[in-house]
Order: structure tokens, then sequence, then C-alpha cells
């Protein structure tokens, strides 16, 4: 059917049934197909990091992913992660620690640190650095984005946050 490829996509635990282009980029359908535009797309080429997603748990960057690629899949973006009045522990943390000016890199920060965070629940402020080195922010010089991660540490670690999965 006219190169269309229909394609089944949960999303922040919603499934989504579109027919797409072979060629449309994951970036694009969360953006355009399903106006989830907190998904914010900057270099469309894998080195900003704004576009980063979680694809089954796992930090990808969505302009390098189709989106016929996540078909069967689960994708959580920043919108599946708290909501206004109710901000997921980390975004409440970056709230804390003006870790945001434009807010442009946020998303990207958010998703790629998550799973980071499951995986190291205690990180030193030089691992904290490394695993925020694949995304770029063009406002902050990093240092209240490092802050932010220790105080979400800290209050995770002294058992006040309610965890680091979205
Ligand atoms: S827009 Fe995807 S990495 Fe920059
Ligand atoms: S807050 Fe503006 S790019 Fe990071």
């Amino acid at each position: 059917m006219n190169g269309q490829h229909t394609i089944g996509v949960t999303v922040n635990g919603t499934r989504h049934e579109r027919a797409v282009e072979a060629r449309l980029l994951l970036s694009d359908f969360l953006r355009h197909e399903l106006g989830l535009t907190g998904t914010h797309v900057g270099c469309e080429h894998g080195v900003c990091g704004a576009c980063t997603v979680l694809l089954d748990g796992a930090a990808v960057r969505s302009c390098l992913v189709f989106a016929v690629q996540a078909d069967g899949h689960a994708v959580t973006t920043v919108e599946g992660l708290g909501s206004e009045g109710a901000l997921h522990p980390l975004q409440t943390a970056f709230h804390e620690a003006h870790a945001l000016q434009c807010g442009f890199c946020t998303p990207g920060f958010l998703l790629s640190l998550l799973p980071f965070l499951e995986e190291h629940p205690e990180p030193d402020e030089q691992a904290i650095r490394e695993a925020l080195s694949g995304n770029l922010c063009r406002c902050t010089g990093y240092a209240n984005i490092v802050t932010a991660v220790q105080r979400f540490v800290a209050t995770r670690t002294a058992g006040t946050a309610k965890g680091a999965t979205p």
C-alpha cells in the first residue's frame, strides 16, 4: 500500500497503530503522528541527545531509529514520566537545582539519566558527568544538572523519593 507499513507501538502505556513510510524517524513519529512534542529534535544525526527516549527501557536517540523499528515495542517519552503537579522525582530535582534554562535539552537528559540511575544507584560525580557526556546543553554549563542528579540520588537514598523508573 504505497510503501506504507502498519506499525503498532506502545507509547507511555498506550498502544498506537499507524500506517507510516519506512523512512519515517521515530522522533518524527512521536512528534508529528502522536503529537508528543516533548521529544525534541536538535541535530537530527545522533549528536545532541535531545531526542532521547526509552525503547523497551533502554535510552535511544529517536532521530537514529526508524518508526518501523519500534513496531511491537514500548516507548517512553518525557510525557510518560510525570505530570503537572506530580513530577517524576528526577524532574523535581532538576526543578529544585535549577538544572535547566531554556529546557530544550531537558527531556533528553531525563531519559538518558533514568536507565543510568537504575543501573548505578549511587554514582559519584565523575560517573554522573560521564553519563551526561552524550547530551548537549547550550545554557547551563552542566554544573546544576550534576547537582540535580546528586540531589535525586541523595533523596532516593534517604528513602524519600518514589523511585527512578518511569
Ligand atoms: S536530535 Fe537526535 S541526537 Fe540530536
Ligand atoms: S537548558 Fe537550554 S539547552 Fe539545556
